[in-house]
């Protein structure tokens, strides 16, 4: 009875639910994948009832396969993809639109113009360069695209919300009074969120002519009070407190118990996330990376991060499956990759979204180059492990530039890190050593801790770094040399693929 902590992680290409204990082990865990609709070149959307629906199956397989009931749960915390945006009726639950994804670059008009009119003013307001990522310009354009949609937003009957605030309103009552209401986190990569207010900004909010009454109300990260319950009707079929939202970026942080100041982790999802956790001031970045909001607890001041986002790195692995069709699943990209043992000159920018940080090129488009008769299937599955870790090489020098903070070791999680191969890539090419927990869903995790800490199941910092354990770590073995010429040949290829999006 009580005795575990639920949590939600709805994912770019998946959602799970995982059940963990004290000691922060997995009790119990169900996982399933989500479409990715594609209509056009750039456009990336989800269907909102798909994800609710899968949330839902996932929460039920997971309690049910292992005989658990809501009555088993102290409390649940989300965890989400950020940035991804949904607009739906109140009154009826019906999204007006798909989702808009964050990887979603239909947007660059309204971010050129954004950064035109205004690009210093929102640098400084909200942490964020104008560009494609982020959900203001998202919303921005459903009011412009959605019939009726603007006139139903002014009357307070279509609710904004990022995917922790969608799935929030449904578990806690949807259409029968669920709650409207996101975190410091998730807000904060909306470009409309004031950094320091943590409030939404009235000037920003006239400059996107966004109404105020469809934005959710924002609450601190870890919070037993602003999240409600759960109820009998829906998937925990019981009253369950929800006590944490967070992004899922900054959950792994959590995760990884990266809670002093000069502690950071790398995650590799569909993207990789590199953040640094800088304490109570929003440090803000000269060389391209973002500041954000690390989490908040409740009764306490915010934390900040520095964020180094990468918008595709494990999706370019899901790409040399559903696309290329050069390898079967993702593990094989390690033992295709294995064949060979280097690139054989070959480098692949895999900028489907643009680039995100620290170049911020919205123009950008993939390239594979350097090819010649010589190159094979295995250069190019190599070639992709060695994006994913010359983008991290990339977000981690504007770090050590921004921060002065040297890296000493690479805090890594998320689904890549199962890959060998890359994470001994990943040292070669920083050349420091990188350590991998034993739960490497730290952003499942981290949400269950920031909601376990707000109903005192834990209590505090100290008792989750003991939970901290390391699983494998992969020392540099590349020479300087070779490190610098790798390196080298990356940034020329980068040089490639910018300027080509047609204006
Ligand atoms: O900002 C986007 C990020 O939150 C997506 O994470 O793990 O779904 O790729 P992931």
């Amino acid at each position: 009875m009580l005795d575990l902590i639920g949590a939600v992680d709805q994912g770019t290409t998946s959602t799970r639910f995982m059940v963990f204990d004290h000691a922060g082990a997995v009790v119990a865990r169900h996982q399933l994948e989500h479409e990715q609709i594609l209509p056009r070149p750039g456009w990336v959307e989800h269907n909102p009832v798909e994800i609710w629906e899968r949330t839902s199956a996932v929460i039920q397989t997971a309690l049910n396969s292992h005989g658990l009931r809501a009555a088993d749960l102290a409390a649940i915390g989300v965890t989400n993809q950020r940035e991804t945006t949904v607009v739906w009726d109140r009154r009826t639950g019906r999204p007006y639109h798909n989702a808009i994804v964050w990887q979603d670059t239909r947007t660059d008009r309204i971010a050129a113009e954004l950064e035109t009119r205004a690009g210093e003013l929102i640098r400084h307001r909200t942490g964020l360069p104008p560009a494609t990522y982020f959900a203001g310009g998202k919303i921005r354009w459903l009011l412009e695209n959605v019939d009726g949609l603007r006139a139903a937003a002014e009357r307070g009957d279509a609710l904004f919300g990022t995917i922790d605030t969608w799935l929030l309103w449904n578990l806690t009552g949807g259409v029968r009074g669920g709650v409207h209401v996101t975190d410091v986190t998730n807000a904060s990569r909306t470009m409309l969120m004031n950094l320091e207010t943590l409030d939404w900004d009235d000037e920003l909010l006239a400059l996107f002519d966004i109404p105020r009454a469809m934005l959710p109300s924002i609450r601190p990260s870890s919070d037993a009070e602003g999240y409600g319950r759960t109820t009998a009707q829906g998937p925990l079929a019981g009253e369950v407190p929800v006590a944490a939202a967070v992004g899922d970026q900054q959950a792994a942080m959590i995760g990884q118990v990266c809670l002093s100041a000069g502690e950071a982790k790398n995650t590799y999802g569909t993207g990789n996330f590199l953040l640094l956790n800088t304490g109570g001031t929003p440090v803000r970045s000269k060389n391209g990376l973002l500041t954000t909001v690390c989490y908040q607890f409740a009764g306490q001041a915010p934390v900040y991060a520095l964020e180094g986002s990468i918008a595709v790195t494990g999706s370019a692995v899901q790409w040399l499956r559903d696309q290329l069709g050069i390898i079967q699943g993702a593990s094989q990209s390690e033992t295709l990759a294995g064949e060979v043992a280097d690139n054989g000159g070959v480098y692949f920018v895999p900028a489907f979204s643009g680039l995100f940080a620290p170049h911020w090129r919205s123009d950008a488009r993939g390239a594979i180059v350097g090819l010649t008769r010589y190159a094979t299937n295995a250069h190019i599955a190599r070639a992709t492990l060695e994006a994913i870790c010359y983008q991290t090489r990339d977000v981690a020098d504007a770090m050590f530039k921004d921060s002065g903070v040297a890296l000493e070791v690479l805090k890594v999680d998320g689904g890549v890190t199962a890959n060998n191969l890359c994470m001994q890539i990943q040292a070669d090419v920083l050349g420091v050593p990188v350590s991998r927990p034993v739960v490497s869903e730290t952003t499942a995790l981290g949400a269950a801790y920031a909601a376990g800490l707000a109903v005192g199941f834990w209590g505090g910092a100290e008792e989750l770094r003991r939970n901290w354990r390391e699983s494998a770590r992969w020392q540099p073995e590349w020479t300087e040399p070779q490190r610098a010429a790798g390196y080298e040949g990356w940034r020329k290829a980068i040089g490639r693929t910018l300027d080509w999006a047609p204006a």
